[in-house]
């Protein structure tokens, strides 16, 4: 028996040894193997008698079966270190932050515009867009501004193919199209809405809503320098009722200026001014009272109320509707808030600087 026990101690001792499972694959082959110590004790039992190879033959068993006991255990832990060692070479740091894919945002004179219209909105304007390719008649004569008028000079812009010599097609200079636009189509609207026949050229003077509307978008021309782009925007304002008057404009848009610069004590100054379209105009400049630019006179819009010749091409008789238009830089304003000193930034497409605004 003690040799039976030697052998279990020995094969324990020799699969703990194994550093692979093929290395104690090969060990076992030492002990269980066809020519293996425990293979060969059994052959040596066919010369014993059939009482001594009871006895034997039950100790042989049980030593073969502590040694099997012994090989899986040692298989099962060499499999599991070899898991380990697995796990620990592919494993994941889930700790690590991840690969993001770069996030988008506005653009900072979308921002702006987006101010624009969440303060105009809570004051009950709406929101109106229009076409950037505009006709002669939208830009220019329907603002009281005719062929050889020489306020046209100040608006050169780009033609584009398609109208007329006499009327052609071109990037508006401005915002201020919209104005005839939105207001023929409400005219229409409320006309319809009355019923009743409508005389060619006749200007409606029955009950309407009031206009009151802006329109934002892009704007064109001829001019290119660190505060002038080709491409630009604008904001168009109008209010036209039955009793609009100056101080309306006035009160408007000082409210708009402090909520959007958020400064209660922003002071703004309306500076007489020319526009065809407007009669009386003002240039409006702001002033801040504290910061960068403290005391400096800063123009943001043009103003003023609206001629009779426009508040007729909008198709209201001017007797009984009047109003004020207003048309602001948007791109100024953000510059302003922002504190930005080149306007060419916004539209180089640099994400550098374009990711700030995030
Ligand atoms: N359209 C004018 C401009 O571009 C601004 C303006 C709008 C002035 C509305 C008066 C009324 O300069």
């Amino acid at each position: 028996m003690n040799e039976l026990n030697a052998i279990v101690d020995d094969a324990k001792a020799s699969f703990a040894q194994a550093t692979t499972p093929a290395d104690l694959e090969n060990i076992k082959a030492r002990f269980l193997g066809k020519s293996g110590r425990m293979t060969e004790l059994m052959k040596g039992m066919a010369a014993l008698s059939v009482e001594e190879k009871k006895t034997r033959g039950a100790a042989i068993n049980l030593a073969k079966q502590a040694i099997e006991g012994a090989l899986n255990n040692r298989r099962q832990a060499l499999a599991d270190a070899e898991l380990q060692v697995q796990l620990q070479a592919e494993a994941l740091d889930v700790t690590l932050p991840g690969r993001q894919r770069g996030q988008g945002g506005l653009h900072p004179v979308s921002l702006t515009l987006e101010r624009i219209e969440a303060i105009f909105g809570s004051m009950g304007f709406e929101v109106a867009q229009g076409p950037e390719i505009e006709t002669d008649w939208f830009n220019f004569t329907a603002l009281n501004t005719p062929e050889d008028h020489p306020a046209r000079s100040m608006h050169d812009t780009f033609y584009v193919e398609g109208g007329s010599a006499t009327a052609p097609n071109l990037l508006r200079t401005h915002t201020s199209p919209m104005q005839i636009r939105h207001a023929v189509q409400h005219v229409k609207h409320h006309r319809a809405l009355l019923g009743g026949e409508q005389a060619k050229g006749e200007l409606f003077s029955g009950d309407m809503p009031e206009i009151r509307v802006i329109a934002p978008g892009r704007t064109y021309r001829v001019d290119s320098d660190a505060t002038h782009s080709p491409m630009f925007h604008q904001c168009e304002g109008l209010w036209v009722g039955e009793n609009v008057s100056f101080k309306d404009l006035k009160f408007v848009f000082t409210d708009f200026c402090r909520t959007f610069f958020e400064r209660d004590d922003l002071v703004l100054r309306f500076r007489p001014s020319f526009f065809p379209f407007t009669e009386p105009s003002a240039e409006i400049d702001i002033q801040f009272q504290s910061g960068p630019l403290a005391g400096r006179w800063l123009e943001v819009a043009g103003s003023g109320q609206v001629h009779p010749n426009v508040i007729r091409n909008m198709g209201l008789e001017p007797e009984k509707y009047i109003g004020f238009a207003f048309g602001m830089g948007p791109d100024r304003l953000t510059m302003l808030r922002y504190g930005v000193n080149d306007l060419r930034l916004f539209f180089d497409g640099d994400v550098r600087f374009l990711s700030q605004f995030q």
